[in-house]
């Protein structure tokens, strides 16, 4: 049966469903779309001037939209009766507790979101699955939708996994490599498939839409995620050789990274990737391995996030053996606390691991990011175990990098913001303590200027 595509609601008004939703209605003037959360003040925040997502060029895309066909609310119910399509873009977390704990994805909230939809569904609805899930969860929903629905009610779930990068968000929607649709593949589920083509191809070239059956879309998501992290973990474990050599890491990814059967990207060295997605989307593949039997698969991976844990640890294992063997007391200026440049989420960011191990070093550790506020930064540290009472005491946010840097013994670049380029380094030189240490987590610095100034510096994959 054709399907005809008026009206889209969208579960879960967070990075991802935030972003897409506002790039389709504004790709889409013919279609109402409505972004539904339970969180109020997220749905504030995206009705206001001052949007809970920072993204550059989001702000626009949302304005252009926004009160037209583009709808941001806490009424959920209604806007799942009205729509033909309902994206699915809740949270899919690495699962916190009893079976799979530390591994498996939590699917409560794909679950909550399938009952709500089978709740107040009548007619047919196309259900797509944009969450990031392990392979048959399109099953598992099929099966609650049809076990709580009305008879008069059907449903297609399809997939449609998002592949946008945070910080470049806009960018990537605007003009994805692709977009992959997931459909049972029998007449029903192609008519489907092929409602949310029509929607894409507003503004995506025919050929940039990749179909495929549902299992093949669901796991892709993984697998795609698993080999980008596999290359930074790569080249982290070639940069520690490059220190312990002489070779320059960057050097040697320009070298291997011009073969194109290589290729030049996620191949830049830095402190350990973070971000929601890279670690949780590994350990949810190794998990499935797992469960499939295939411990040696399930280690293979395994051993990506492993190379990651290493390179923050061994990172602030530099930074004390460098300070003569102990932090204690000693000020340490932290410049950049977000998982990457250009967004405000902090989520996994190395950040959090390296500054809790510092100040359980008993360092006093002053943090300056340009996009991410105390709350953020506090509300991290507090999850990975610091105390209340170290955090007042230990922990400084700054306004601004030279503030950070005043009398400090050390300071280190954790987010490759581009502002850190341009750092007035003698002025740096100046307010810090002698000798005044670096540690550049991204390669951001200019080294040679930092040599030049009297540094003391460590950069990231560069020998001495
Ligand atoms: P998020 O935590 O920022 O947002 C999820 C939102 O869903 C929350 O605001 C939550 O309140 C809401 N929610 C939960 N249950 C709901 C329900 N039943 N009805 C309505 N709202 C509900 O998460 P995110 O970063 O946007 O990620 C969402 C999914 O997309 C995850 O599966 C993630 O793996 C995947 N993904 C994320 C990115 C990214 O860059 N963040 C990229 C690609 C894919
Ligand atoms: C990632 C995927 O890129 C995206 O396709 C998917 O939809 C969600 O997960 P994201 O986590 O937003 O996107 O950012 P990404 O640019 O992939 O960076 C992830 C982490 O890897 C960051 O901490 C980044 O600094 C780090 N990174 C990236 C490196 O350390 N080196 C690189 O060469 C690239």
């Amino acid at each position: 049966m054709p399907y005809t595509i008026k009206n889209i609601c969208c579960l879960g008004a967070g990075y991802v469903g935030g972003p897409t939703m506002a790039m389709i209605a504004a790709k889409c003037p013919h279609i109402q779309v409505t972004v539904c959360d339970f969180n109020q003040a997220r749905i504030d925040a995206w009705n206001s001037d001052d949007l809970p997502v920072y993204e550059p060029g989001l702000q626009e895309v949302v304005e252009s939209a926004r009160g037209k066909n583009l709808h941001f609310s806490t009424n959920i119910k209604p806007a799942i009766a009205a729509a033909d399509l309902i994206f699915v873009c809740v949270g899919t977390p690495t699962k916190s507790y009893g079976i799979g704990a530390g591994r498996a994805a939590d699917l409560r909230y794909i679950e909550s979101a399938a009952r709500l939809i089978a709740e107040v569904s009548t007619g047919n609805k196309i259900i797509v699955e944009k969450s990031t899930i392990p392979v048959k969860t399109a099953n598992a929903i099929q099966s609650i939708l049809t076990a709580n629905s009305p008879a008069d009610a059907t449903f297609q779930v399809l997939s449609n996994p998002e592949f946008l990068a945070e910080g470049t968000a806009v960018a990537d929607m605007e003009n994805p490599d692709r977009i992959l649709i997931g459909g049972e593949q029998n007449p029903e589920g192609q008519a489907a498939l092929e409602a949310l083509v029509s929607v894409y191809a507003n503004w995506i070239p025919r050929e940039k839409i990749i179909t495929t059956n549902l299992w093949s879309s669901e796991l892709s998501k993984l697998v795609a995620n698993a080999f980008l992290a596999q290359r930074i973990s790569s080249i982290n474990s070639i940069s520690a050789l490059c220190e312990a050599t002489g070779a320059d890491v960057d050097e040697v990814a320009l070298a291997i990274g011009s073969d194109s059967r290589i290729g030049s990207k996620f191949l830049k060295a830095s402190v350990g990737f973070g971000g929601s997605c890279f670690q949780k989307d590994i350990l949810n593949l190794v998990y499935l391995c797992e469960s499939f039997k295939l411990p040696e698969a399930a280690a293979y991976w395994r051993s990506v996030v492993t190379m990651n844990d290493w390179q923050k640890s061994r990172f602030v294992e530099k930074i004390v053996r460098t300070l003569y063997n102990t932090v204690n007391g000693k000020r340490i200026a932290i410049l950049g606390f977000a998982f990457k440049k250009d967004t405000n989420d902090t989520r996994e960011s190395a950040a959090i691991n390296i500054v809790r191990d510092l100040v359980a070093e008993n360092a006093h550790v002053v943090i300056y990011d340009p996009r991410v506020d105390e709350e953020s930064i506090h509300r991290d540290l507090l999850e990975v175990g610091v105390p209340q009472d170290i955090i007042n005491f230990n922990i400084e946010i700054a306004p601004d990098p030279y503030t950070a840097a005043t009398g400090a013994h050390a300071l280190a670049t954790l987010t490759e913001w581009d502002e850190f380029r341009t750092l007035d380094l003698p002025r740096i030189y100046d307010l810090m303590l002698k000798p005044a240490f670096i540690f550049d987590g991204r390669a951001v610095l200019p080294a040679g200027a930092l040599k030049a100034q009297g540094f003391e510096a460590f950069v990231i994959g560069k020998g001495d």
